[in-house]
């Protein structure tokens, strides 16, 4: 089936588009009711659980099931049943191709997604070529790492895609700019805007930062395309990061601070192909930013093998699998090996442009992303503790709590004379970042500072103690490092 026409959604006019808006909403067509039936089917490969979901949703008889599965899953509805859900709304969402007619009933070309309280309209991935991209896992989470928790001036969603991120950030920022290289990407978006009533999201084509001159933003957000690509594969824009798929998010990275507002803060999401031999992503990182003055933390969670990527997009290319999948998959995991790429390390990097400060690269370990709840005060929690643990001036009046949820776990390792206590901080379930494993002295120390007013009195504390076998300087550099480790956090 060919990719639907985008351009004739434009005859939907502004109040048709918020009566359907308010329709999904009084048919309970939300987050909240779709969600959990994804969920209970959650272990099954996406590919597969297409027929799944649709029997869930047929078993369901409401009319929010019945939007669900012509408009969101591609299961054609016959029209008396669509009809209860969708009423006088179904002429114009025919007329604009929004829903086609087709065998058993009605469906969509697109497919509607929801996020929060956003409906945002994506093309399926498997047309290839100038297919939309929109709701993944990585686009949750870069969604809810980089929306604003206050009010900010401008923000940029560079490689908007369907404009989910513009369009989540866009609640608490006066002006959003997003942009893209593919034309149906800024005629998605634009829809996307106008289905969801938002009116501050300006939509841009071009490339990279090319249609941004001298723009500065207090926030940039991307999911650049990351996936190694050989030049005889012809899959969409939406994964077109270059040979070792680097290629684009490196420039991207290397234009950034021009564009960041003076403490402007880039959050971009990017898997990095990598293997023996070949330079991490954070010295790709480094690299690219050169003398940039941002401040820099790279959270890596842990690799995907190369086999695993190479089936997982060949199987998004080729849904139906069969034979086009499988020369997909063969391709990608030959294109890896020719470069030597045995995984993909899927990042978040955060970057703050510190004007007048000596910028500093941290780099931590998370947990894998589906274990992971990602919110922005996350981002702003870790900046902050950045700042604080930055000088001894900063560090030493500060007070620091153990990170909620923390639970430090005692085991005895081996027998006899040769046992010892093995201490590890177990982090809460949905924690962003790894357990960390703790000496005693450092757990000893962290004790001492859950319980003290500031970290000068922890110092103390210690020190009258346990003596003083450790200068406090030492002292300090290991808090520094439990609070960027996510151990300790600074107090409100
Ligand atoms: C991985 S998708 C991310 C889409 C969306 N931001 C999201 O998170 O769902 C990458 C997007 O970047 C766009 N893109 C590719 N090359 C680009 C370039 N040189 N400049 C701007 N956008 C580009 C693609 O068209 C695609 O929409």
């Amino acid at each position: 089936m060919p990719l639907p026409d985008v351009t004739r959604l434009a005859s939907l006019d502004d109040l048709t588009l918020t009566r359907l808006r308010e329709r999904l909403v009084a048919i309970g067509l939300t987050a909240a009711r779709v969600e959990p039936i994804v969920r209970r089917i959650g272990a099954i490969h996406p590919i597969l659980r297409r027929p799944i979901l649709q029997h869930h949703l047929r078993a369901e008889r409401e009319p929010f099931a019945a939007a669900a599965r012509a408009l969101m899953f591609s299961d054609a509805v016959p029209r008396a049943e669509l009809d209860p859900a969708l009423g006088e709304l179904l002429a114009p969402l025919l007329d604009a191709g929004l829903l086609a007619e087709g065998e058993g009933g009605l469906s969509s070309g697109f497919c509607l997604t929801i996020i929060d309280t956003l409906y945002v309209l994506t093309d399926d991935l498997s047309h290839g070529g100038e297919a939309v991209m929109g709701l993944g896992p990585v686009t949750t989470a870069l969604a809810a790492f980089s929306a604003p928790r206050r009010r900010i001036s401008r923000a940029l969603d560079l490689g908007c895609g369907a404009g989910t991120i513009a369009l989540v950030v866009a609640r608490n920022c006066d002006h959003v700019i997003g942009t893209d290289i593919n034309a149906r990407a800024i005629t998605v978006s634009r829809f996307n805007a106008r289905l969801n009533g938002i009116t501050n999201v300006e939509l841009r084509e071009g490339s990279l930062f090319e249609p941004l001159k001298g723009e500065r933003f207090d926030l940039i957000a991307s999911q650049p395309p990351f996936i190694p690509q050989s030049d005889a594969g012809k899959s969409g824009d939406f994964m077109r990061g270059g040979s070792r798929g680097d290629e684009l998010p490196l420039a991207l990275l290397g234009d950034v601070q021009e564009h960041l507002a003076p403490e402007g803060r880039a959050v971009l999401a990017i898997e990095w192909g990598s293997g023996p031999g070949l330079p991490t992503p954070a010295e790709r990182v480094k690299g690219a930013l050169g003398s940039a003055t941002v401040d820099v933390v790279l959270l890596s969670a842990p690799p995907i093998s190369t086999d695993a990527h190479a089936v997982e997009y060949a199987a998004a290319l080729h849904p139906t699998l069969g034979p086009a999948y499988e020369r997909e998959a063969r391709d990608r995991r030959a294109h890896c090996a020719s470069l030597g790429l045995e995984v993909m390390i899927p990042t978040f990097c955060v970057a703050r442009r510190v004007d007048g400060r000596r910028p500093r690269f941290d780099a931590l370990s998370t947990q894998p992303l589906s274990r992971v709840t990602p919110t922005s005060r996350r981002i702003d929690k870790l900046l902050e503790a950045r700042d604080k643990t930055r000088t001894m001036a900063t560090l030493i009046p500060a007070t620091l709590r153990l990170v909620e949820g923390v639970i430090i776990r005692e085991e005895q390792v081996g027998t006899g004379a040769g046992s010892e206590t093995k201490l590890t901080a177990v982090m809460p379930p949905k924690a962003l970042v790894e357990p960390v494993e703790l000496t005693p002295l450092l757990l000893r120390l962290i004790t001492c500072v859950h319980a003290a007013k500031n970290v000068s009195d922890a110092v103390d504390a210690y020190l009258a103690q346990f003596g003083d076998a450790d200068r406090p300087e030492a002292l300090l550099a290991k808090l520094a490092h439990a609070v960027l480790a996510g151990l300790l956090e600074v107090a409100d």
